[in-house]
């Protein structure tokens, strides 16, 4: 049994007329690193919020189909047994700042105090929580006095130390450098190579390329594509529908019309592969 399976899922916001979701299938094993990708307004966020609860306990709306999370029913549970099992790191990092803490570690601490977990083992997760993503330097810090990049470190750690069996990741990186976004895959890739299961709102299709194990395509609402990473992020299906596609894959595409590469298998999506096809190798991975 999939640790995440929706049927027949549409939803609708509340007062809105069109479905921000439309007949969303998905399964989802343990530990498989899921990436969404598709252009703004796609219903990315939603599907997110969705998975991790907040559609419909928070969000309200029209809720219709059937969700199963680690073996609870979205219908029947209530948000704070939900959110025991599932993570949700917010796009904007501000949301997730609880507003009640001085401290970025009182904040991280925040959802282990609220579970009654002892004090040495709170203090002992959250510094090694920390440890991982990072931030052990901001600890002292108001959240307010961050910049956005520590923020959503922050924000990822908070949800980090709960543990979750699944983690939602809205556009984890959105605030980051190239270097902060690497940080953040790795520990988002570990995890998931640990044995959490792993669902990513993500546009910048380079990065869901090297760490997604599998990606569904949105476009109004619907998954239009569902597949390996290569063969969703090489598809001609992604341009049209407004996603971009990797420098490799352009650069391979327009050499293939040119004659230049390779006519057969689907093109690179990584620099290895490109390497490989451009060289006349097998560039299967
Ligand atoms: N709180 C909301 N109330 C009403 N409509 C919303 C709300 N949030 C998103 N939408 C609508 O739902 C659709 C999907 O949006 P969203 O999930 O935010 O897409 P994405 O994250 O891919 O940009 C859009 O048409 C958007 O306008
Ligand atoms: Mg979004």
């Amino acid at each position: 049994m999939a640790i995440i399976e929706l049927r027949e899922v549409t939803y609708k916001y509340p007062a809105t007329e069109k479905p921000a979701l439309e007949d969303i299938k998905l399964s989802v094993e343990q530990g498989e690193f899921l990436a969404i990708v598709g252009s703004n307004e796609a219903g990315k966020s939603t599907l997110c919020y969705t998975i991790s609860g907040f559609v419909p306990h928070f969000f309200h709306g029209e809720l219709g189909g059937d969700v199963q999370v680690a073996g609870l029913d979205l219908k029947e549970a209530k948000l704070n047994e939900w959110v025991l099992n599932v993570g949700l790191v917010f796009q904007n990092p501000f949301n997730q700042i609880s507003g009640s803490k001085f401290t970025v570690f009182e904040e991280i601490a925040f959802g282990l105090e609220n579970l009654g977990v002892n004090r040495s083992e709170m203090i002992e997760r959250v510094e090694h929580a920390m440890e991982r993503t990072g931030i052990s330097d901001l600890a002292d810090r108001s959240p307010y006095s961050l910049s956005g990049g520590q923020q959503q470190k922050v924000a990822l750690t908070s949800i980090l130390v709960m543990e979750p069996k699944v983690f939602v990741l809205d556009e984890p990186t959105s605030q980051l450098d190239p270097i902060g976004a690497r940080e953040v895959f790795q520990v988002i890739k570990e995890m998931s190579q640990a044995g959490i299961t792993v669902v990513m709102a993500e546009h910048k299709i380079e990065w869901v390329a090297e760490f997604a194990d599998r990606v569904i395509a949105l476009n109004a609402g619907q998954i239009i594509l569902e597949g390996t990473p290569q063969e969703v992020l090489t598809s001609p299906t992604l341009p049209e529908n407004g996603i971009g596609s990797s420098r490799y894959t352009q650069v391979a595409k327009q050499a293939r019309e040119e004659g230049l590469y390779p006519e057969d298998g689907l093109l690179p999506i990584s620099l290895d592969q490109a390497v490989a096809g451009f060289s006349g190798g097998n560039y299967a991975d």
